[in-house]
This record gives C-alpha cells, sequence and structure tokens, in this order.
C-alpha cells in the first residue's frame, strides 16, 4: 500500500566529504559498480568541505520526475539518475510514491579533488529519510548512502572512520564505525589543486575496472595490512607510522588503476611535483606531512596542524599548483532545523 505525504514533508541536512588514508577501489564483481568494496578503507571527515541538501516530497506525480538542483543550476543527468536511485529506495522503505525536489549545494569549489559525492550522498541520505519520515539506523542509513556512492557511507560519521569490506550491502551488521571522534586526533587536509577539470572515468566505472589489473591480489593484501596499520595509528596518534602506510597505500592504488584495461593515468606532471615537494620536506626538512591521492591529479597533504601553515606556503610555490584548499577533522552530518550554512 502506498501513501502520499502532505504537500511539502520536506527535510534538510548536511555532512562533511572526506579523504581515505586507506582508500576503496574496486568493487565485487557481481555489484553494480558501488556498495561492495574489496578491501577496508579508512578516512577523515572533513569539517570545512560540507554538502548541505534540502529533500522535498511532492505528491502528484511519477516517481521518476525527480528534480535536482545542484549549486543552484539543473543537475546533469547522471547525477539525477544516482540521485533517483537513492530516493527510490527511500520511497520503497516508506511506502510513498511522491516525487522529490532536490536543493543541493556545497560550499566548496566542485572538481577540486575533495569528494563532493561523498558529502553529498551522506547529506541526501539523512535528508530523504527524515523528509519520508522513515525512521532509521545508522545501518539503514549506511545502506541508504551506499546506494548513491561508496565512499558517502563513511561521511555518515565524523572523526576518522572505518568501512569494513568483510560486508556486503545489506548485510547483517552495519560495515561501518568511528575510529575515534574529531575530537581525538586533530589533523590538516591541504589539497593542492593542480587541475579543475572533470575526471574523463568516474570512479563508479573504474571500481569496475580493478578486476582487470594483474596487481589487483597483491593491493588488496596489502590493503587489508594497511587497515589495520593506520588504525592504530590513529588510535595511538602516531603521525610518523600513519604517513609511511597512507603513501604506500594510495601508490598501491594507483599501481592497480595505471595497470587496468583500459589504464587509468590520472596524475599529471604537477601531481608528481607536489609528491617530490611533501617527501622532501618530510624526509630532508623534518616537516611532519604526507601525500594520499584520489581517482585525480589533485594531491591531498596530511599534516600535524603546527606544520601546515609552513606546509601550504610550500605547497603555493609549486609551480602548476593553483590553489590550496584548507580542511581539518570534522563532525558527522547533522538534520538541519531551516535552511542555512551548516556550521
Ligand atoms: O565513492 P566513490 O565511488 O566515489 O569512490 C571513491 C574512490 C576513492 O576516492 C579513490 C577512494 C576512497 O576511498 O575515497
Amino acid at each position: 500500500m502506498s501513501r502520499e505525504p502532505s504537500p511539502g514533508l520536506s527535510a534538510a541536512a548536511c555532512a562533511g566529504s572526506n579523504i581515505a588514508f586507506v582508500k576503496y577501489w574496486g568493487v565485487r564483481k557481481e555489484s553494480s559498480g558501488v556498495g561492495m568494496p574489496l578491501n577496508p578503507s579508512i578516512s577523515m571527515t572533513l569539517r570545512e568541505a560540507v554538502t548541505t541538501t534540502r529533500v522535498t516530497f511532492r505528491p502528484g506525480g511519477p516517481p521518476e520526475r525527480d528534480t535536482l538542483v545542484l549549486n543552484e543550476s539543473p543537475g546533469p543527468p547522471e547525477a539525477l539518475a544516482r540521485v533517483t536511485r537513492v530516493l527510490d529506495e527511500v520511497r520503497r522503505r516508506a511506502g510513498l510514491r511522491a516525487p522529490a525536489y532536490v536543493m543541493s549545494s556545497n560550499n566548496f569549489p566542485t572538481s577540486t579533488g575533495v569528494a563532493s559525492s561523498a558529502s553529498g550522498f551522506a547529506a541526501l541520505a539523512l535528508a530523504a529519510a527524515a523528509a519520508a519520515g522513515l525512521p532509521c539506523s545508522p545501518q539503514d542509513l549506511v545502506d541508504l548512502a551506499l546506494t548513491g556512492s561508496g565512499s558517502a557511507c563513511r561521511s555518515l560519521y565524523g572523526g576518522y572512520v572505518l568501512w569494513d569490506a568483510s560486508f556486503g550491502q545489506g548485510a547483517e551488521a552495519n560495515p561501518v564505525r568511528q575510529i575515534a571522534a574529531e575530537d581525538y586526533w586533530s589533523l590538516v587536509d591541504l589539497v593542492a589543486v593542480v587541475s579543475r577539470e572533470a575526471k574523463k572515468v568516474p570512479s563508479s566505472q573504474g571500481h569496475l575496472l580493478a578486476w582487470t589489473s594483474p596487481f589487483l591480489e597483491a593491493r588488496l593484501s596489502q590493503a587489508r595490512t594497511a587497515a589495520r596499520i593506520v588504525e592504530k595509528a590513529i588510535l595511538d596518534r602516531d603521525f610518523e607510522t600513519l604517513c609511511q602506510a597512507m603513501e604506500a597505500e594510495a601508490l598501491s592504488m594507483h599501481a592497480v588503476m595505471m595497470t587496468s584495461k583500459p589504464a587509468l593515468l590520472y596524475w599529471l606532471p604537477e601531481t608528481v611535483a607536489v609528491m617530490q615537494k611533501v617527501r622532501s620536506l618530510r624526509e630532508q626538512g623534518g616537516v611532519p606531512c604526507a601525500f594520499t591521492i584520489d581517482a585525480g591529479p589533485n594531491v591531498h597533504v596530511i599534516a600535524l596542524p603546527e606544520a601546515a601553515p609552513a606546509v601550504r606556503k610550500e605547497l603555493e610555490q609549486v609551480p602548476g599548483v593553483e590553489e590550496v584548499l584548507f580542511c581539518t577533522t570534522g563532525g558527522g552530518p547533522r538534520l538541519l532545523e531551516a535552511d542555512g550554512p551548516c556550521k
């Protein structure tokens, strides 16, 4: 039996993006591209990179007529299709048929290497469930967010977050848990932006290509070990160990990308220049910082807060670096009483 909501059944939520120290790359063969990771991943939620999303279910139209407004412009069709996937799941669980009007905005520039899909789908899951009046356990929210994007499930928690790969979507236990809260250890993520071009191969496609790399098995075993090392390094606030494990881990993910068929080469010469700079700052200068890189050319440089201003200055001087964004460890998502910025 379906029921229609009263007009204007609406809720808003905000969520921070995240940067993975142990990366999720590759999904199980039986999956459609999200939700069933091959390896565990660990991330830090970002305070300054936030998506705010309002969902309003409106009776009177077929569910496929959802509307997406992204940063005040009509959302691209691929983004709308992913949003509708999440909304369909909310409608199915809540017994609704009404289409939704979704307004979403990021307080950070798109195409700068900060994952707007992570914060976007975490905020969408929370707002859509609340707008539909759907009671949700933390695990239900994880399942909803995973319908849109894998890394979004980690943005449902603040601080340092583990997504365990031994569970699939809809598993009996929640595959996501917080390792430590944001006030346990404060780190800085300096994003060295070397290109603003949207990536040519989206991660949803890349996850399916991982199987074509002859290095996948070696990486999976490396990533499982890295997850144990990184979790302990976070709990011990051991930055030196975190640096070593995080860099090796990012390089191993990119080795799989570069050896997939077709090969995915996300780096630019400027990416490598930033990596070299970070290595020389740490190894020759003793500056506590390390790099990690997602599916794109921009470099995330993780630093201890006291070193961050000096690291930022150094990164700004690397030829080809257009901008350096500054993010710190942030908290979990929340529902908003009224529209407004997420503080
Ligand atoms: O959540 P997706 O499908 O955008 O994949 C994220 C992939 C990486 O950013 C490269 C790694 C990660 O764990 O965030």
